[in-house]
């Protein structure tokens, strides 16, 4: 249900297993090229939701090369193998022999099979002499595929760095990195009011939170602590204590990994037992008896 699987190929198109020998390799190309391809991808309605660096890997990995007016590029039916982004020149879709349109200069086209693991779609041909760069699906679902495995490897480091999650066994934290969202935030933004409700949880990924509280009789703000990467606030909320007991602001950029009550509590089984677990050592158990203190201090 991520957010950022949802442009991928079929599953079985992204067989970890049949990707991961897949050398990604850079191809030269002048400015122009490498903005008329970022452009081109970024115009696509199939395309233009990727990541940022998903789209610089893509322009990175194609490759040039040309077809002779008159020949066919692509053939309806056929087993999709490369996506296009047309350089130079004209080229004609049809579909069972009726015109659909021409495209020039700029665009993308062949995407379709190898984003949806069909067969194409439609037949392509050159009406004039082209130039083409061009990438092997391989290439295209390795790219997919190693943004989403870094992320995932990266959220699941992140959630080891909290005390009371770190007793948990690897599959769960797995399933964690794999439903949790990323929420990113600017200086002086409130990630959490005193007072509002609440059912999410957070991890600091990037950057550092104020926490501060507004003492009741005397409306006076007090900082109470700043909490930096790795760090974790709104665990009440997890609890079932939904409105929230202090004040979180970004202090610059800040970015958060972020797990609401119902998935958390699906797949933890509830606080009560992560509280329970077995601590690895007398360190960590230290560090989670201390957040506890601190957590219970602001609630
Ligand atoms: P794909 O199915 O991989 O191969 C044929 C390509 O033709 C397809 O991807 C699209 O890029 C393109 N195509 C198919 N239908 C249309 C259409 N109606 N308009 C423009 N382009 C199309």
């Amino acid at each position: 249900r991520t957010k950022r699987q949802a442009i991928s190929a079929e599953p079985t198109a992204l067989d970890p297993a049949q990707l991961t020998h897949v050398t990604l390799t850079n191809y030269s190309k002048s400015q122009e090229s490498q903005e008329l391809i970022q452009r081109a991808l970024l115009e696509n309605d199939f395309m233009k939701h990727l990541e940022h660096g998903q789209i610089l890997t893509i322009m990175e990995c194609m490759h040039p090369t040309s077809v002779s007016q008159g020949c066919c590029v692509i053939q309806e039916g056929d087993d999709g193998s490369t996506v296009y982004v047309l350089e130079e020149g004209m080229v004609e879709v049809t579909k069972e022999g009726k015109k659909l349109c021409t495209i020039n200069a700029g665009k993308v086209f062949g995407e379709l099979a190898i984003l949806y693991n069909s067969s194409r779609t439609a037949t392509v041909t050159a009406l004039t002499d082209i130039k083409l760069w061009a990438i092997d699906r391989q290439v295209f679902q390795t790219i997919m595929m190693r943004t989403g495995l870094i992320k995932h490897s990266q959220y699941m480091e992140f959630l080891r760095s909290v005390p009371s999650l770190q007793a948990q066994p690897v599959d769960v934290l797995s399933k964690l990195a794999d439903v949790l969202e990323e929420t990113h935030y600017s200086d002086g933004d409130y990630i959490i009011r005193q007072g509002a409700t609440g059912d999410t949880f957070f991890v600091i990924s990037e950057g550092q939170v104020k926490v501060s509280q507004q003492n009741p009789v005397s409306e006076e703000l007090v900082f109470l602590n700043t909490l930096t990467k790795g760090e974790w606030f709104g665990e009440q909320a997890l609890k079932g204590e939904d409105v929230r007991m202090a004040s979180v602001t970004a202090v610059g950029d800040v970015t958060c990994l972020v797990i609401d009550r119902d998935t958390f509590k699906q797949l933890i089984g509830g606080l009560e037992q992560a509280d329970n677990k077995q601590y690895d050592s007398d360190e960590l158990r230290a560090k989670v008896e201390a957040e506890e203190v601190y957590f219970s201090s602001v609630s």
